[in-house]
């Protein structure tokens, strides 16, 4: 059966993120809004993830001589506009029909970074194409064929992605209800692992593409992914410091804390939760990125001042782009950005180094 999709291409007006996600489902197939929406089992731990951003509060600061908040930073040596970045996430055919190629037009308009997934709607070299010039980092699956690992990790980087992220905590799909009440399969083909295989998706649900993937996950294979790439490899899906040290130990050049928006292991605690331990770990080893739950301007603060040098967005980018294709996804980095610069304004910080030294209170 075809699958319709937006084709809107324009600005979106944002009163904020989160009530993004209620204009969306009025207008997304039902099957592909609950795939998007959803967390795993009671979605506790989803929900749990934005609250937490409330169990640490920024005390405002005042004579600090600023007029405005500099929220430029780097990653790698590649300079950013905003310290906010792109979370891979599959199949953004799902919520335009330009997919991943307005998601990378849109995040390179914002002067952010964008992250192909292998579950993409789009080659990885057509979204690099989309946006000459701009950052981009392969999200990885591994694959259980080491060559097919080593075919698409060549196709990265001859696409000229920067970084590859390694993620490691999906070695097969949470219990999510939303897929089981719709039944939702994908309509729509994920072109590179179309590119070397025969199955392209199409038809299946996420269990089924997870089943397919890599499950016996060892340090050694972060090792494995920085050989075949030449690359620098960040493990993403890491919640404890135990794990963060591992992945430094077998190579890793960044740490990605995040719980995948509560779509993994229902009943663990907020990614932002376990944030600071992390970060206090690996000790500016090596960059940490951070994601899950984050609504809000503040929530970057938070998250900066928590240990964190970059925060990534999922979901939100999502909406933006089935409401207003590549400016959409700008409008959405635009109004966090925004967000940001008066949570730094407030709390006396200017530049994005000034917030990663803030102490926030514990409630
Ligand atoms: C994801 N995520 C994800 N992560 C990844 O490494 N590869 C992937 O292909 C996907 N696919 C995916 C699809 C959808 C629909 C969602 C919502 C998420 C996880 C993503 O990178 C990120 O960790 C979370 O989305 C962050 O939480 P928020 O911002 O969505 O709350
Ligand atoms: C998901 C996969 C694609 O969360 O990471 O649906």
């Amino acid at each position: 059966m075809a699958y319709y999709t937006s084709n809107e291409e324009h600005p979106i007006d944002i009163v904020n993120i989160a009530s993004l996600e209620e204009r969306v489902r009025a207008r997304m197939d039902r099957g592909a809004f609950g795939y998007i929406r959803e967390g795993a089992e009671d979605e506790w731990t989803m929900r749990e993830n934005t609250r937490a951003f409330n169990d640490r509060t920024i005390v405002p600061r005042v004579l600090r001589g600023i007029s405005h908040a500099d929220l430029s930073t780097s990653i790698f040596g590649i300079d950013l506009k905003t310290p906010i970045i792109e979370a891979p996430s599959a199949a953004h055919g799902l919520a335009h029909v330009k997919g991943e190629v307005d998601t990378a037009i849109g995040t390179a308009k914002a002067g952010s970074l964008f992250s192909m997934s292998t579950y993409g709607s789009t080659p990885v070299e057509a979204a690099a194409a989309a946006a000459p010039g701009a950052p981009q980092f392969f999200q990885l699956y591994m694959s259980k064929d080491d060559a097919f690992n080593e075919f698409l990790i060549k196709k990265a980087v001859a696409a000229g992605v920067r970084a590859i992220v390694m993620t490691v905590d999906s070695t097969l799909g949470g219990y999510r209800e939303d897929d089981v009440v719709t039944k939702f399969q994908f309509p729509l083909p994920m072109p590179n692992l179309a590119a070397y295989s025969e199955s392209d998706g199409v038809g299946k649900g996420i269990s089924e593409i997870y089943a397919a993937a890599k499950q016996d996950f060892v340090p050694a294979d972060v090792a494995k992914v920085k050989e075949m790439s030449g690359l620098p490899v960040i493990v993403k899906g890491i919640q404890s410091p135990e794990d963060a040290l591992a992945s430094i130990q077998a190579g890793a050049d960044g740490v990605w804390v995040s719980n995948h928006g509560g779509r993994q292991l229902d009943g663990g605690p907020a990614s932002f939760t376990v944030l600071p331990s992390i970060a206090a770990a690996v000790d500016h080893r090596v960059p940490v990125i951070f994601d899950s739950g984050v609504r809000r301007g503040e929530h970057v603060f938070k998250a900066l001042a928590s240990g964190a040098d970059l925060v990534a967005i999922g979901r939100p980018v999502i909406w933006g782009l089935n409401l207003g294709g590549a400016e959409g996804v700008t409008s959405v980095f635009e109004h966090l950005a925004m967000e940001l610069s008066i949570t730094m304004q407030l709390a006396g910080t200017k530049t994005i180094d000034e917030v990663k030294r803030t102490s926030l209170l514990s409630r």
